[in-house]
């Protein structure tokens, strides 16, 4: 029944973006999200049609979102996490990577999520997970890839600290120039799923700037998958589904890879 809701509170944000993507009014600006970010028509219209399509498949639910924030949609047992644009600049330029993340859980915290997806909105292809049952890209099972080196490993990273961290490029350059790959596309969410199907076998994000609502989704599916994530530190992530509530993000494919960017991490660190 999840899945219902999920896949089809998707498809509907999808069909909205391709109505509206490269038109003028989907980048008015219409103020702040609740995230901190500049709300455009795009990001409000996405968000629309996914709580009327949620609303329609779940009944009530507590929405939280990166554009509304805390949403009662009447007194349901879930919490329905959104994120109806990731990539809004490359959606914004042209750039083809976009994406649109649904988590839904049963309590306000990362590990009360029961179920996720998360839909390429240029390709089509929709990753989704359900506790217990494991991953799925467009109905195929996924797993990641078993690479355990960063030699050996594709890597995404991302280096968009837009001015705020100084030194930020020299504390991962080490790690850029050993993999064997190096990526970076502007829609984390897809990273992160990326790695669940194989796709890619790491991603780096050292800066803290993701919030609940990026992150909620992709990193329920990579575990799902079989994959591993934590914060910088190798700690578990296990934040509040609060649409300001951050957090830096290791993710791998094996154990053993992330094993091995954290220990170089803090090598680098200590030196
Ligand atoms: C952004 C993307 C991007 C990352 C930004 C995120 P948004 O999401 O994931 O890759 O560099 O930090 O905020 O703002 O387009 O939803
Ligand atoms: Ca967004």
């Amino acid at each position: 029944m999840l899945r219902n809701v999920i896949v089809e509170a998707l498809m509907s944000a999808k069909t909205r973006f391709a109505e509206l993507k490269g038109s003028d009014e989907a980048y008015k600006e219409l103020g702040i999200g609740a995230g901190g970010d500049v709300m455009r028509l795009l990001d409000f219209e996405l968000e629309k049609v996914i709580v009327e399509s949620v609303t329609k498949d779940l009944g009530d639910f507590t929405l939280v979102s990166e554009e509304s924030g805390v949403k009662e949609c009447g007194k349901g047992e879930y919490v329905v996490v959104v994120d109806p644009l990731d990539g809004s600049t490359n959606a914004l330029r042209g750039y083809p990577a976009c994406s649109t993340a649904i988590a839904i859980a049963k309590g306000g915290c990362l590990e009360d999520v029961v179920a996720a997806g998360v839909i390429n909105l240029v390709t089509g292809d929709l990753y989704y997970a359900e506790k217990g049952l494991g991953a799925y890209m467009n109905n195929s099972k996924i797993k990641p890839r078993n690479i355990s080196k960063v030699e050996e490993a594709l890597i995404a990273f991302e280096l968009n600290v837009r001015g705020q961290i100084n030194g930020y490029v020299s504390r991962i350059a080490e790690i850029i120039e050993k993999a064997r790959h190096v990526r970076l596309i502007g829609s984390d969410a897809l990273e992160i799923c990326f790695i669940a199907s194989g796709t890619s076998d790491a991603f780096i994000d050292l800066r803290g700037f993701l919030r609940a609502p990026d992150f909620a989704a992709s990193t329920f599916i990579l575990k799902e998958a079989g994959g591993v994530v934590t914060d910088a530190y190798g700690n578990m992530l296990n934040c509040k589904l609060d649409p300001k509530a951050r957090s830096t993000i290791i993710a791998a494919c094996t154990m053993e890879l992330h094993r091995n960017i954290v220990s170089r991490l803090r090598e680098i660190k200590e030196r």
